[in-house]
């Protein structure tokens, strides 16, 4: 069990702490740190010895690649080659933000940062903290969502501590995220650049600004919304069963009610207007169906509270797809094991 050390946001500013951080990331430990997206375990990314500690602590496979974190845009010559036109577009436009790129990578970056793979995620991410602790550990910082793998991401500081307490050297309270949901991941290591992971920047968003359709190869369309509970994927998993429920407000109330004979645990994670509709499940609403930026803002955090009620039975509603709706369901199916029941054809 580590000593951990918490530091709080405004600390930064005063030159103790930041020889503190900067000597604490020279000697190769770990700092979870605060970006827009979700919170991160950094950790030198240019040291072996770093980044297997990362590992340790969130108990992840080391087969699974790691975000390089840099805080100057032109970084990134540094760490990957073969830098394409449509990724410097992307850059030019997203950077700093919740985009991450797969670029090839150069000798420099461990393979253990990557995964054993030849290329390397880079994000630059745009948060205050975030930038000023990569500043101030002269290093980029490779950096997983902070939580123990398989459970939601973390998105306040509540969550950090809850999962890294005694596993990180230091941690930095910088408040809630304000995204709420990882980076988009794009592949652009090819002619055409390939979505792996849906996030806050839209297809959309990223095909307007180059002028091409790219393609989005993160694993599911949304037409395969059939129920495969034997695809069991250990993603963003609270500890009670999730199922997500798609029909009409109606349909949805008369369903639960059923379930809540059979088992009383249960609740479920709705829009504001589902919720005022139902009421005798425990409903916890994350915001209006009109605002989805806000349900993603809140959706990590409310399924850590099921865990905190001891739900055994988590409901939550089939968000619509749109913008970042693709990204919210892509976090919803894996934490259901793709379990949803199609209540009506509306
Ligand atoms: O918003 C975020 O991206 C957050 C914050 C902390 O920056 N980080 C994050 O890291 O979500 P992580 O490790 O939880 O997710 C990184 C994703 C994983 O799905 C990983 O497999 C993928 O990026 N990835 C990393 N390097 C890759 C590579 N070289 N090729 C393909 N996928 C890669
Ligand atoms: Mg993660």
């Amino acid at each position: 069990m580590k000593k951990t050390k918490i530091i709080k946001a405004i600390d930064l500013k005063n030159k103790h702490h930041k020889d503190l951080i900067h000597q604490t990331i020279k000697a190769g430990q770990t700092v979870v740190f605060p970006t827009e997206t979700v919170y991160g375990i950094g950790a030198d990314a240019l040291n072996p010895n770093a980044v297997q500690e990362i590992y340790y602590a969130k108990g992840r496979p080391s087969d699974n690649p790691l975000i390089m974190h840099i805080a100057r845009k032109n970084d990134v010559y540094l760490y990957a080659k073969n830098i394409s036109l449509y990724a410097k577009k992307l850059m030019k436009v997203f950077w700093p933000g919740p985009l991450t790129l797969i670029f090839d990578k150069k000798a420099i970056v461990p393979y253990i940062t990557t995964g054993g793979l030849e290329t390397v995620a880079i994000r630059y991410p745009d948060h205050p903290i975030a930038k000023k602790m990569i500043k101030i550990a002269n290093a980029p910082l490779a950096a997983p969502s902070a939580n123990i793998s398989g459970k939601p991401s973390s998105t306040r500081f509540k969550h950090v501590y809850e999962d890294l307490n005694g596993r990180v050297d230091m941690i930095i309270d910088g408040g809630d995220s304000m995204i709420g949901i990882e980076s988009t991941v794009v592949d652009v290591t090819n002619k055409i650049p390939v979505i792996l992971r849906p996030g806050y920047i839209t297809q959309e968003m990223i095909e307007s600004v180059l002028g091409v359709k790219i393609t989005d190869g993160s694993g599911h369309k949304i037409e395969d919304k059939v129920k495969s509970p034997g695809m069991k994927y250990t993603h963003y998993k609270p500890m009670g069963e999730v199922k997500l429920l798609e029909g009409t407000a109606k349909d949805i109330e008369s369903f639960l009610r059923k379930e809540y004979e059979v088992n009383q645990n249960q609740a479920f994670i709705c829009s504001d207007e589902l919720a005022q509709t139902i009421h005798f499940v425990t409903s916890k609403p994350i915001g209006s169906i009109y605002k989805l930026d806000l349900i993603a803002k809140n959706l990590f955090s409310a399924l850590r509270e099921m865990d905190e009620l001891h739900i055994e039975h988590i409901y939550v509603e089939f968000f619509p797809q749109d913008h970042i709706g693709h990204a919210i369901m892509n976090r919803l199916l894996k934490a259901s094991g793709y379990q949803v029941i199609k209540l009506s054809n509306s």
